[in-house]
């Protein structure tokens, strides 16, 4: 592969790959269906559970994020030839189910639900969520509990001599700090209750629904245990808020091979905490059901006091479903790093059970935010929120690609329509490729103009980079076909094609690493700095107009293996291409 390796300095030995080894490796993936990347020797099964909202209850950001990362990976690994379960665990059985039952049988507009039965569930949800919310004490307890504490620990750390030592100085101001954030969030719960009361229509509900919050429960409860009228309305009420999310899912272009969710596994519950306590790995403490995992550790609830089952419960009834249903060699969660604790416990119990080969892993994701660093929201805040999310950067989409095409030299060239479909390409892509290409575990803000960009490491960006290819293909009227027929080789004599060549012959090492750790952005920096490469390539060395007719092809063989890989690599993001833009 390489040449006489070189002393370079004390060291360091350089090695460079010998320039036939590269051109052999180059044609050989030129005539490569799967652009050199080899199918594993051995493929194994995942299940991957990803999406999974919470039904009739406001979708957030964090949901897409979830869908996209993990559709991607299901992508990936089944390109590398695994075996892909893809999962939609949905919340369709949880609180939110009480209250809107409550909601529709107290606040319900009739006219307004027959109209629209979402949007109508989805207003009910709010107010309900905003009475039971106002009625509960238990978060201004808890911050006045902190509040007090800090307060002690101040007045201690203050009552110390000052010594002049940084560290008593920093644990001093940071003690200020979080007494000054607990106050103004004491004061933001307190505001919130005055605006409410003030309201002319639910100021009176206040007053009226005061036991809201067990009531709640109550009809959670009985929905639960099989009351046939709750039931009735959850049937009811389950199609158009699945029909809902479904539409976001046509519009990312994203299915799903299983939609089990929460409330398939009702049934199973009680014997999963049967089994758990028969084998000793759950065991009573005062009145509930409880795994332990060591002292200093929380224990799992898996049944409460009053009998009621919990979202730890049905996760391990979903594990034991999918073990004896599909065999996977791996699990994978793709969920908001909040809940990483309870993925932790999860995969204790599961471990309890010995089970030494099977892989769990939560694939976390950190928070959209917005530009003050909150976590983004969408202006309404509900389902319809989100899909007005891709109505904006499908919008904004629009504008780049009209004043693009607007400025071709040779002036426009697309159709209203053409625009429109493209921006809808381009528009979702932005998104999604925002979401992949932060690396997942961070944080990251949340900016149409920097998603939609043309420059930087962005889908637009990369998406132009493809079309690129395209047009050197139409304005040499290259049929493809012909061009990949052609016996004459890739040959490669100038350094920006040999820099091209080698990153295109790391293809397979970028997906490889993508899986390595369920990481999306390893793949999209690969492309990132592909695109970059091709640009040099492209900026450096004459295609239609090269010297000789033979240079002439391996060029455009080239510009060939670079456009399908950039578009194999973003069809594993689920990302789509467009010809022009
Ligand atoms: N429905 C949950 C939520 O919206 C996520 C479920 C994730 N999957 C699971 N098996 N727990 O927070």
């Amino acid at each position: 592969m390489c040449e006489p390796p070189e002393l370079a300095g004390p060291g360091f030995i350089n090695l460079r790959l010998k320039d036939d080894w590269i051109t052999e490796q180059i044609n050989a993936v030129s005539s490569d269906k799967r652009l050199g990347v080899e199918p594993v020797s051995k493929p194994r099964t995942y299940v991957i559970d990803y999406s999974a909202p919470n039904v009739a209850k406001p979708m957030h950001v964090g949901h897409i994020r979830s869908t996209v990362i993990g559709d991607s990976l299901g992508r990936t690994l089944k390109f590398l030839g695994h075996k892909v379960i893809s999962d939609n665990h949905i919340g369709d059985w949880g609180t939110q189910f009480g209250m809107i039952i409550y909601g529709y049988r107290s606040f319900c507009d009739d006219a307004a639900y027959q109209a629209a039965p979402v949007q109508e569930l989805a207003r009910l949800y709010r107010l309900v969520n905003q009475l039971v919310e106002y009625h509960d004490d238990r978060p201004a307890q808890a911050i006045q509990q902190k509040l007090s504490e800090t307060e002690t620990h101040l007045q201690r750390q203050r009552a110390v001599e000052p010594t002049g030592d940084k560290k008593a100085d920093k644990a001093l101001r940071r003690l200020e700090g979080t007494l000054n954030e607990l106050q103004k969030q004491q004061g933001e719960l307190e505001r919130n209750k005055v605006t409410l009361e003030a309201d002319p229509t639910l100021g009176p509900l206040l007053v009226d629904h005061e036991d809201i919050g067990q009531a709640v429960l109550k009809e959670t409860a009985n929905l639960h245990s099989g009351d046939a009228k709750n039931l009735a309305l959850w049937k009811e009420f389950l199609p158009p808020c699945r029909e809902e999310i479904n539409k976001v899912y046509r519009r990312l272009n994203v299915t799903f091979d299983h939609t089990l969710g929460e409330s398939f596994y009702h049934d199973r519950l009680a014997l999963v905490v049967e089994d758990l306590r028969a084998r000793g790995i759950a065991i009573e403490s005062d009145g509930a059901i409880c795994v332990f995992f060591g002292d200093d550790e929380p224990p799992m609830i898996v049944q409460k006091k009053d009998g009621a089952f919990l979202y730890s419960t049905t996760d391990l009834a979903t594990v034991q479903y999918r073990l004896e249903t599909w065999q996977p060699d791996a699990i994978l969660y793709v969920v908001d790093h909040r809940q990483s604790l309870h993925f932790d416990h999860l995969f204790a119990t599961v471990r309890k059970a010995d089970l030494p080969d099977l892989e769990l892993q939560h694939v976390s994701f950190g928070t959209v935010l917005d530009d003050s660093g909150r976590p983004y929201k969408t202006r309404s805040g509900d389902t319809v929120g989100l899909e007005s999310l891709l109505d904006e950067s499908v919008a904004r989409a629009l504008q780049v690609v009209s004043e693009n095409d607007d400025a071709k030299p040779g002036g426009a060239e697309l159709s209203t329509q053409q625009r429109e479909e493209i921006a809808e390409t381009v528009g979702i892509a932005a998104l999604k490729y925002a979401d992949l290409s932060h690396s997942r575990t961070s944080d990251y803000v949340f900016s149409y103009d920097k998603m939609l960009a043309l420059s930087g490491n962005t889908a637009t960006y990369m998406q132009y980079a493809y079309a690129r290819v395209q047009n050197i293909f139409s304005r040499g009227k290259i049929e493809v076909g012909r061009l990949r027929a052609d016996p004459s080789p890739i040959m490669i004599t100038e350094p920006a094609e040999r820099a091209l060549t080698i990153m295109l012959l790391r293809f397979s090492e970028a997906l490889a690493l993508t899986v390595a750790d369920y990481r999306p952005n390893m793949l999209t920096n690969y492309l990132f700095e592909l695109a970059g490469q091709f640009s040099t390539f492209y900026q450096q060395c004459l295609v239609l107009k090269a010297d000789t007719a033979e240079q002439r092809v391996s060029r455009l063989k080239l510009s060939d293996v670079t456009s399908r890989v950039l578009r194999q690599g973003l069809t594993l993001l689920g990302i789509d291409v467009v010809d022009k833009m």
